[in-house]
């Protein structure tokens, strides 16, 4: 597969940029989040791992200072040019090209500057507007990219928080740390037990026999998210600062249910209250689901995931009617061990557990079911666990 893409991808460079020599061929990972969702900058836990679907650049350094662009994704844009060496400044024109544009800004702001430019081609495999992390991806591709090609050796965390920066300000989606480190820390067979209070983590690993991941999309594009989702980071952000006016706490991912239910009428907004309430205990869910798992009580990790959804449904409001009628349906069916929402919600994909012998029985089900009550067709994706970025050698 990763063959037959770097094959594509050297012909395609030299359809586009004229050159053949000296190409390099790098892919950086999507992501699914298991559980642990709007907790990672409520300084919570995360439990994401990075898939084998991703985003693929060949790349070669200019003698020049121009840096040029060109996605198979968005053939229509051409090539996109840009200079190394003046300070770059977010273009609405190309969307897409924002994101790795934000990457050299970023890396150009931390001290990384580079004089010569290159020439990049990327081809992404994730569908994007899925909520997977198609910008993560890309981000995270970017970086790797730079720091190979000029020698920067940037570290994994530094990667991702660098993407995590560029994404904030150079994009304006103030997302927390869990995409980018889930594509930079990728490590196949394993999900990241993540504390993004103190970027602590752990692989844990998903040793998943006769069970396999199904991702199913709604087809209902997340893009417009941005400002629901910063929305969301404000009302969770004013509940923290109510709650430290009776509690001296940083971050709401430090209380357990006890001490949420002693201090909560501090938060005066009821909307900020079940935001808040959604924050600590999707936290509390995280760290008992990754216990379950690793005492192999699956049945325990599905019922979490269960609930992951509801409380997201209901507290924090970032599903949408597709994606209840999706994640329900699965629930229902037989062979289902959890299905929840993943990724920033208001669309996009869930992510189930499902016994191997009903994989088919259960997508066709939800695919029928699905169809007839929105009109819209689904995409399933049995997906495996992936590792982070690496060069195509
Ligand atoms: C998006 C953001 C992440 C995280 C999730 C929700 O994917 O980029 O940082 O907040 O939403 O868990």
């Amino acid at each position: 597969m990763n063959d037959e893409i770097k094959t594509k991808l050297l012909s395609d460079f030299k359809r586009i940029y004229g050159s053949s020599s000296d190409v390099r061929v790098f892919f950086a990972p999507g992501r699914v989040n298991l559980i642990g969702e709007h907790t990672d900058y409520n300084g919570g836990h995360v439990f994401p791992c990075a898939l084998s679907l991703g985003t693929y650049a060949a790349v070669k350094v200019r003698p020049d200072s121009k840096i040029r662009l060109y996605s198979l994704n968005f053939e229509k844009d051409g090539i996109i040019e840009a200079a190394a060496s003046v300070k770059l400044v977010n273009s609405l024109e190309y969307k897409w090209a924002n994101y790795p544009l934000g990457i050299v800004e970023t890396f150009r702001k931390r001290g990384m500057q580079i004089n010569s430019g290159f020439d990049i081609l990327y081809y992404g495999t994730i569908p994007n507007g899925s909520g997977l992390s198609s910008s993560a991806s890309i981000e995270i591709l970017t970086g790797y990219c730079l720091s190979e090609l000029y020698g920067f050796n940037v570290t994994k965390q530094d990667l991702a928080l660098i993407g995590q920066d560029s994404e904030n300000n150079f994009n304006g989606m103030n997302c927390g740390i869990m995409d980018q480190f889930a594509s930079a820390f990728g490590k196949a067979g394993h999900a990241i037990f993540l504390d993004t209070a103190t970027l602590k983590y752990e692989y844990v690993p998903v040793d998943l026999k006769g069970i396999k991941i199904v991702i199913s999309n709604t087809n209902v594009k997340h893009e417009l998210t941005s400002s629901g989702y910063n929305d969301r980071r404000r009302e969770s952000e004013t509940a923290l600062s109510d709650l430290k006016t009776v509690t001296d706490i940083k971050a709401l991912g430090e209380l357990d249910e006890e001490s949420f239910n002693k201090y909560a009428s501090a938060i005066k907004d009821e909307v900020c209250f079940r935001r808040a309430r959604h924050a600590v205990t999707e936290n509390l869910r995280t760290i008992e689901a990754v216990k379950a798992l690793n005492a192999g009580e699956i049945a325990t990790f599905g019922k979490l995931m269960n609930e992951s959804h509801a409380s997201l449904d209901k507290d924090y409001e970032v599903t949408c009617p597709e994606l209840n009628i999706m994640a329900e349906t699965e629930q229902s069916l037989s062979g289902v061990i959890g299905a929840r929402m993943t990724g920033g919600g208001f669309g996009g994909c869930t992510v189930a557990l499902v016994h191997d012998e009903y994989v088919d029985q259960v997508t066709e089900k939800t695919k029928e079911i699905y169809t007839s009550k929105t009109g819209i067709t689904p995409a399933f994706y049995v997906v495996d666990i992936g590792d982070g970025p690496s060069e195509l050698l």
